[in-house]
């Protein structure tokens, strides 16, 4: 057991740093993921969330959209609970220092390390013809985001553990060859709601670029879209709710139902084992969605009236930052011997 004061420097050391890009409809595959793990843990540590437009770059944006995105995706996150007298929440641009920690570290990995990222493989192949560099070293950039911070838990969905495995040994071979300046973190991903599939096709990991009005519950979504996105998802042949990899649809249901109730996979199995058939698992998960959610869009109505409330938000969390993303950016370039 701690004591108070060692349980005072255990919470003083540990930074959680998260990332979201504001782009797309944001999710309940992002919020179950990820945003549901920064509101619960802002009481355990210190806590840094970054909406990282510089990432979005990477894919062709219309920049009149993206600028209303951005503060969009903030309002989003305020609303569902981030709070920013506990949690730094920032724009990624805003902070020069990511930019030029992306230079340093581009010149520790290797190209090889980065031909293996799963990500860029799927969104080079959707973009043909013209993938950009900014896609090839979008992992790059997202470690500078982690390690400017000395950040030891990075909270994310299960499609990014990749990208911290990456983080690590960028960071471990940086130490290596010029001293001990980073610190290494880890990735923490939910038991439930890790990967939650698109409910027209449960094949493919729900998605916000993903066309199509089935795909995905909207976190803003109205009560009437939520039942009929979810009433039309796909499931498999029987009755039977069980989950198990001959059953993607129903695997993805009770997946959801186990994020949004916090079950085990077997409590919810018992929880339908009288049901009578999909319909009352899909009639359940609508209830719930639409009683997590409302909360979160109701707030959103009242704090999308006020930009300017947003907005200084964002840019005092910025200035608040700014004093350890230089402190790490000029140790690194001591420690590489560049600078006069
Ligand atoms: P992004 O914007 O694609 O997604 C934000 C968060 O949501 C999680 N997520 C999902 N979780 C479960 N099921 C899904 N279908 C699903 N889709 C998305 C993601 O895992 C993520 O946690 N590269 C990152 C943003 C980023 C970042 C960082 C994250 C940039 N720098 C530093 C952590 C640390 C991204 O594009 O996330």
């Amino acid at each position: 057991m701690f004591g108070n004061l060692e349980r005072k420097t255990a919470m003083r050391s540990k930074v959680v740093f998260s990332g979201i890009q504001p782009t797309g409809t944001i999710h309940i595959g992002n919020y179950f993921g990820a945003i549901k793990q920064w509101v619960a843990g802002q009481d355990d540590a210190e806590n840094i969330f970054c909406l990282v437009d510089m990432h979005a770059l990477t894919v062709p944006q219309d920049p009149a959209v993206l600028a209303v995105q951005i503060i969009d995706t903030a309002t989003l996150l305020l609303a569902a609970g981030i709070d920013p007298a506990k949690s730094r929440l920032y724009v990624q641009s805003d902070v020069r220092e990511h930019a030029e920690l992306t230079w340093y570290l581009s010149c520790v990995g290797s190209v090889g390390q980065l031909n293996r990222m799963t990500q860029f493989k799927e969104k080079s192949e959707a973009q043909k013809g013209e993938v950009r560099v900014g896609l090839f070293t979008y992992p790059v950039l997202m470690a500078a985001d982690i390690l400017l911070y000395r950040t030891t838990h990075v909270p994310v969905g299960e499609d990014q553990k990749q990208h911290i495995e990456l983080t690590r040994d960028l960071a471990l071979r940086f130490n290596a060859t010029y001293g001990e300046v980073f610190v290494l973190p880890e990735a923490t991903v939910p038991a439930a709601g890790a990967r939650i599939m698109g409910l027209d096709d449960p094949t493919k990991k729900m998605s916000k670029s993903a066309p199509g009005s089935y795909h995905a519950v909207g976190v803003l979504d109205a009560p009437d879209q939520i039942r009929k996105t979810v009433m039309a998802a796909q499931t498999d042949s029987g009755r039977e709710i069980r989950g198990d990899s001959t059953r993607p649809g129903v695997t993805n249901l009770l997946g959801i139902y186990m994020a949004a109730t916090g079950r085990t996979q077997s409590e919810a199995e018992a929880h339908f084992a009288n049901a009578r058939g999909y319909g009352d698992l899909k009639k359940e998960i609508v209830d719930i969605l639409v009683e997590t959610l409302r909360p979160i869009r109701e707030r959103y109505d009242e704090l999308v009236r006020d930009r300017a409330v947003v907005r200084e938000v964002l840019q005092r969390a910025a200035e608040q930052l700014r004093p350890t993303a230089r402190a790490t950016t000029d140790a690194v370039k001591r420690a590489m011997g560049v600078g006069s």
